[in-house]
């Protein structure tokens, strides 16, 4: 499972930026880092709630913004504080806010194929995350 490959490897701070079209199978990825990042037990959809904490390995934020109206709701959420944590913060719909998430990241595009297939395009947007998808890419080689 790729969204497992990649929490396994995340470091405190790391922020995954998730995009792709309802139902494309961005929570599922996500379920996947949640799962390398040690999280137990059920990872849902943040869909209603916007955002939910887990404890895994490390910190696991785990944010759907895509019932968020505007920039005030983000910061009331303390979006802030989670980037600058230790913890893994990981953000569903992120290009709805993309201004907010310049900083290094990994990107993720999650796209429907057909009812069982997905593509996942993986990129590293900071030397750090770099690492991570050349091991990534052994792994699938
Ligand atoms: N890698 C995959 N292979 C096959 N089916 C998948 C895969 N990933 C997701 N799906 C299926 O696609 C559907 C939607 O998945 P998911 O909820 O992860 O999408 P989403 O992008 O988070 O949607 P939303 O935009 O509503 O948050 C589910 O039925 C799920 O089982
Ligand atoms: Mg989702």
């Amino acid at each position: 499972m790729l969204g497992r490959a990649v929490g396994e490897r995340l470091f405190p701070g790391a922020l995954i930026l998730l995009e792709g079209e309802l139902g494309a199978g961005k929570t599922v990825f996500a379920r996947g880092v949640g799962r390398g990042l040690g999280v137990r037990g059920p990872i849902g959809s943040p869909t209603f709630n916007i955002l939910i904490v887990y404890n895994g390995r490390l910190p696991f934020h785990h944010f759907d913004l895509y019932r968020l109206e505007d920039d005030e709701e983000l910061f009331e959420l303390g979006i802030d504080e989670y980037l600058e944590g230790d913890g893994v913060t990981l953000v569903e719909w992120a290009g709805k806010f993309g201004r907010f998430f310049s900083q290094p990241a990994l990107s993720v595009e999650v796209a429907r194929l057909g009812d069982n297939e997905r593509s996942v395009s993986l990129s590293a947007h900071g030397a750090e995350y770099v690492p991570i998808l050349e091991e990534i890419m052994r792994l699938r080689g």
